[in-house]
């Protein structure tokens, strides 16, 4: 029957394209992990979003309209991280050069204050920040989409989300590896929800089922119709407002009607003159941490080395420690406080705080703390990654933060809100989920954005562009894409090669590294790092990129990691 509903889709989009774009009606799709389209290509977390994204652009949508159509898909079939509950990032490059990027990241509601997850001793109380009502930042997905359609959507609204709608009505296909993430989420889904919820299911999923959502349906029929007021005021608001006093949530109908999406300039740099590299600024930290890795890297002569030689690892490494360090102290929502953006990417400033960087021992990050710019500042979370045939881009991620944020579905309107309050510094010097500490820059305030990691990046390369790219993984964001891109353009590796790469992972405290126990680095090179002074901590998997690669004679190769189900889509 869902093999029927696919195909029926499939028809119908090829009686689209006969009726409204004549010639179109031959297109056939290139699917999987590793594909080369002439056109376009949507990468992401899952084969029914991805190929929703393609066939918006195959009816002529551009790389927006593509975006608007994954993410609100993502939002049904990737319901760890895909979401109308939570936020993120979208950073587009125009065919002209041009670049936007827009800034859809969760707000504290305006009930927030600096101590909110703490004790009367001034403890933090655990889980609070990550499990409850409270953990819920005031969504912002929703007025992201409607905000990125009026600014540069071709195709109407309508079209773009009910893909979703059908998606979400007539059911999506489980994956292999989201069956067995949705039942080890059950026991958390069924704890935190008084009344059943469609991502538990009784004797658990299991590949090729189908799981409909009916109440996200009616949600997203809502925002079709009335567009932001079908989810920031009536009848969605209301369920809302009435979720969050079944838990003592702050949530008000002021916090929704208040939230707006923002446009902002993103951050950019040259990498060894051939590559502009241009990623999210604050509140991410990713795009200002990405460039200082890589002004770093350059100045160590990073393409110089072995690809995976303690040198390479060592050197990476000692530079993460730093830029993290930073990261704790100086990063935050610059509506509220001075990122010291430019002395952050200072040149001179970076060379200064690689001054104590010793090849031949590790710096115990108890020696290292943030740099003094000039001028003073689940883990889960999706991206992906969308080129269109008219040559323009899109990187986004987007989040919950945990997986399936704070396990809490707005009751009768289908959605799992974010536990992104977590990402704010709930007590200076207190780990968050990610390990991450961080200071008064990124205190609670009411209205305020939480830093994040995310990094969608896009790299031109003499002028032109080259990669697309992004992924999940917490405080990993940042040094997974970094590692992505000094593999393609320092050490020569395929996009496939790249992402296919063991990845590591430093953030200054802990002071270690972190490595995929599936995909370990070479072992002589862990027992010289040893030697040198560093820890190791195996974990599992670092991230799942969705990248693309556009090659000088102009195909487009699509990337899906290896490590989730995600899949590339094009044509
Ligand atoms: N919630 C993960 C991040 O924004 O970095």
């Amino acid at each position: 029957m869902e093999k029927i509903n696919g195909l029926i889709v499939t028809a119908a989009l090829i009686f689209l394209f006969t009726a409204g774009c004549g010639s179109r009606a031959d297109i056939v799709f290139v699917e999987g992990k590793e594909v080369t389209g002439s056109s376009a290509m949507v990468v992401s977390a899952h084969p029914q979003a991805s190929r929703i994204g393609a066939e918006i652009l195959a009816m002529g949508g551009n790389a927006v309209d593509a975006a608007i159509a994954t993410e609100f898909a993502l939002a049904v079939c990737y319901p760890a991280a895909g979401n109308i509950g939570g936020g993120g990032f979208m950073l587009i490059r125009f065919n002209d050069g041009n670049y936007d990027a827009l800034d859809y990241r969760e707000k504290a509601p305006y009930g927030a204050f600096r101590d909110l997850y703490l004790d009367e001793d001034g403890e933090v109380v655990r889980g609070l920040s990550t499990t409850t009502h409270l953990s819920s930042g005031v969504p912002g997905t929703v007025d992201g989409m409607i905000n990125a359609h009026k600014k540069y959507g071709t195709l109407p609204f309508s079209d773009l989300i009910q893909p979703a709608i059908d998606l979400a009505s007539n059911g999506f296909i489980v994956e292999r590896g989201q069956a067995a993430s949705l039942n080890s989420a059950a026991r958390a889904f069924n704890a935190r929800n008084s009344n059943p919820v469609p991502f538990v299911k009784q004797g658990g999923w299991s590949e090729g089922d189908t799981l409909r959502q009916p109440d996200l349906a009616r949600t997203l029929i809502r925002i079709r119709d009335k567009g932001r007021e079908g989810f920031y005021g009536g009848k969605t608001a209301d369920l809302i407002v009435e979720e969050m006093s079944r838990g003592n949530g702050i949530i008000t109908h002021d916090d929704l009607a208040l939230y707006r999406s923002v446009w902002r300039e993103p951050v950019s740099g040259i990498y060894r003159e051939r590559y502009r590299v241009t990623s999210m600024s604050p509140p991410s930290s990713g795009g200002v941490a990405l460039l200082q890795l890589l002004k770093k890297s350059e100045d160590a002569g990073l393409y110089g080395m072995e690809f995976l030689s303690v040198e390479a690892i060592h050197m990476m490494v000692e530079a993460e420690r730093r830029v993290y360090a930073d990261r704790a102290k100086y990063l935050g929502d610059p509506d509220f406080t001075d990122v010291p953006v430019e002395g952050l990417l200072n040149r001179d400033y970076l060379r200064e705080r690689m001054e104590s960087f010793d090849p031949q021992r590790a710096t115990p990050s108890d020696m290292v703390s943030h740099g003094f710019p000039p001028g003073i500042e689940s883990e889960e979370t999706t991206h992906y990654s969308i080129v269109d045939n008219y040559g323009n881009a899109v990187a986004a991620t987007t989040t919950l933060n945990g997986g399936y944020g704070s396990n809490i579905v707005v009751d009768r309107a289908g959605f799992i809100l974010n536990n992104e309050m977590d990402d704010f510094a709930i007590k200076p010097g207190h780990p968050n989920m990610f390990g991450l500490i961080g200071g008064e820059a990124n205190a609670i305030e009411p209205g305020k954005r939480m830093l994040s990691s995310m990094t969608p990046v896009i790299v031109e390369r003499d002028g032109e562009l080259y990669l697309v790219a992004g992924t999940p993984g917490g405080s990993t964001i940042i040094t997974t894409v970094y590692q992505i891109v000094v593999n393609m353009t320092d050490f020569g590796l395929t996009l496939g090669e790249a992402v296919a790469a063991p990845r590591f992972h430093h953030q200054w405290l802990p002071d270690q590294i972190s490595y995929e126990r599936g995909n370990p680095l070479p072992s002589d090179a862990v027992e010289r790092l040893g030697q040198k002074g560093h820890s190791f901590s195996g974990r599992g998997s670092i991230g799942r990129v969705d990248a693309i690669v556009v090659s000088a004679d102009g195909d487009i190769k699509g990337v899906a990691d290896p490590r989730g189900d995600n899949r590339a889509s094009g044509y």
